[in-house]
């Protein structure tokens, strides 16, 4: 391989409305404290009425050219599964509003794992020759299919939304992405899922239970799950780069609970702040949690030019994947 595609902008947008752990004791049968030890989470953000995901994106997707310095793209990827409408897909409105008119713009649904299987599609693009840039955007609006009432899954989420722009360039370039590693089991599917609002229900011509429009979670198992896989899913791409894990500076996971992290950390014998962590200001993003959590790491001087970077993801479907990059230097728009 003598092309690959590599890290040249990074693009990150939080809605302006914050929720704290306080407002929601207030409104529901839990607390700030229990929120907090139990996932590290202090706050997060949510869209205002008629705010959408594709708002949120068109927000990060335009930092992440601005950070570039450039205002092309050859395609638009959003990785997301709360688009603005179940059909069609939202990236090409996206890009269409970037002012991208004519790129190839498609959407990727693989729920937290998201943004890295859009780096991943999106890399091969790069290195097939297929597209010289892309512009690779995670974006979800989860606040918007949580029940009202349920107290663990309006603890966990926030929307928000972040970017990166990948641009041809030499494998041995800092940036350039590498050690690609996907996988999923649906068996596992409804761990995590909406049950209604799709081809399985609408087929029934019945309408949906009123609650089954709401996202569920089983959350003890789907823990266990996020450990065992982000921990191997890390480990083969390490394996793949020949790269020991002593030998990773950072690591930049989902950011869906910090006990996860802190469980990924010790299972795969790495100390707990080799991980970047952001969840505390943003709570579990979904799609935009790795681009989110990158810029803050960026931002606040933990991750740095040079240094070795392994990129984890954990979700829905299940799925799961990591891809590693020396990391480039890049500013945070
Ligand atoms: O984004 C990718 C996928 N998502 C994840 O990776 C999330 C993975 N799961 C988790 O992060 C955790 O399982 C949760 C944060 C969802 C839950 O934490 P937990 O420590 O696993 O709690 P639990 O579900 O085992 O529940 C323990 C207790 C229960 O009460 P009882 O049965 O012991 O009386 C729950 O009803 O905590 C209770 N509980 C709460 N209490 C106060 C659950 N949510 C709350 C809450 N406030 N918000």
């Amino acid at each position: 391989m003598n092309r690959a595609a590599v890290v040249a902008g990074l693009g990150a947008w939080v809605p302006e409305t914050v929720v704290t752990n306080d407002d929601l004791a207030a409104r529901l049968d839990t607390s700030a404290e229990w929120i907090s030890t139990r996932t590290g989470i202090e706050q997060r953000h949510i869209v205002a009425p008629g705010e959408s995901t594709g708002d949120l994106a068109v927000e990060a997707g335009g930092r992440a050219l601005k950070s570039a310095g450039t205002e092309r793209a050859d395609m638009v990827v959003l990785a997301t599964s709360t688009p603005d409408r179940s059909c069609p897909a939202t990236a090409p409105e996206v890009a269409a509003r970037l002012g991208l008119g004519g790129a190839a713009a498609f959407d990727i649904a693989a729920v937290c794992t998201g943004f890295v299987y859009a780096l991943g599609v999106s890399a091969a693009l790069v290195e097939s020759g297929t597209a010289g840039t892309v512009l690779v955007i995670g974006a979800d609006t989860f606040s918007t299919i949580l029940n009202p009432a349920d107290r663990t899954t309006r603890a966990i989420f926030g929307d928000g939304a972040g970017a990166v722009l990948l641009r041809a360039g030499a494998p041995a370039e800092p940036g350039a992405l590498k050690g690609l590693h996907l996988g999923s089991d649906g068996t596992r599917s409804r761990l995590l899922e909406v049950a209604a609002g799709g081809s399985r229900q609408r087929s029934t011509g019945r309408p949906a239970e009123p609650d089954a429009e709401f996202f569920t979670m089983e959350g003890r198992a789907v823990f266990a799950e996020a450990v065992r896989h982000m921990a191997a899913s890390v480990e083969t791409t390490a394996r793949l780069l020949d790269w020991r894990l002593d030998d990773l500076d950072r690591v930049v996971l989902h950011q869906a609970n910090s006990r996860i992290l802190v469980a990924v950390a010790e299972r795969i014998g790495l100390p707990a702040d080799r991980f970047v962590r952001n969840i505390e200001r943003v709570g579990n993003t979904v799609a935009a949690s790795i681009p989110l959590a990158l810029a803050d790491g960026v931002r606040r001087g933990e991750l740095l030019a040079g240094q070795r970077v392994v990129l984890g993801g954990f979700g829905g479907g299940l799925t799961w994947g990591s891809v590693g990059l020396v990391w480039p230097d890049v500013v945070a728009a």
